[in-house]
């Protein structure tokens, strides 16, 4: 079973949280965590001009998602950061660079599941894996979030992302915060979750 790990990330946080996604993937007997990144839109001077270019350095040796290798994947996780309460544009882009496969039906039945980052404790994080999800519907995949088994998601005790939609991080405004062990673990039990579902599925 391929578990595809699908997302765009600027500073590395939405990168940290895929990594413990795809360490939750690899729980499950026969589950394979396959990471991907999608296409980055900006020139490298723009990055440059939002301090991103050390981040990017971390991620280069995660290859570039292509839209067709998506056909082979048992199910697909994806993760974005919030762009003003959606997903960003080099995931909307990629995504819209899928219309061939929703032609021939390729992803109908296929786990689809959603993880996020966003600065601030309320900047958006649910409403970017919500909208996110209207697409992985028009696609017709079997939509999987971070069931309240993660009691995780619970605490109060300190500042900590994840939802029942799905796992994700607080950033901080200026990037300043990295994932807590909680916001990974609750990523971890995601991985875990979707490879275990996949299963199922597959029968
Ligand atoms: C154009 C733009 C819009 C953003 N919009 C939001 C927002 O609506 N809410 C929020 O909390 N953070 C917002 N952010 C902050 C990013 O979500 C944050 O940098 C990101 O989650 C960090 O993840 P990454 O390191 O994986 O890129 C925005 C950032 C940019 C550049």
């Amino acid at each position: 079973m391929r578990i595809y790990i699908v997302y765009y990330s600027t500073y590395g946080h939405v990168h940290k949280m895929a990594e413990a996604i795809a360490e939750g993937v690899k729980q499950v007997d026969g589950a394979e965590p396959v990471l991907r990144r999608v296409p980055e839109t900006l020139a490298d001077e723009v990055l440059g001009k939002m301090g991103a270019l050390e981040a990017q350095k971390m991620m280069a040796g995660v290859p570039v998602c292509t839209v067709d290798e998506l056909k082979e994947a048992d199910a697909i996780i994806f993760g974005t950061p919030t762009r003003f309460g959606n997903m960003t544009g080099q995931m909307r882009q990629f995504l819209d660079a899928t219309g061939k496969l929703w032609a021939e039906g390729a992803l109908i039945g296929k786990v689809g599941s959603v993880f996020a980052s966003a600065a601030n404790q309320h900047g958006g994080q649910e409403s970017t894996i919500l909208s996110f999800h209207v697409t992985l519907l028009h696609q017709g995949m079997v939509i999987v979030g971070l069931p309240y088994s993660f009691q995780g998601q619970l605490r109060i005790d300190e500042m900590s992302g994840g939802s029942p939609y799905g796992a994700f991080t607080i950033a901080g405004s200026k990037g300043e915060r990295m994932p807590s062990e909680n916001e990974l673990e609750a990523a971890r039990f995601q991985g875990n979750h979707v490879a275990s579902i996949a299963k199922k599925l597959r029968g």
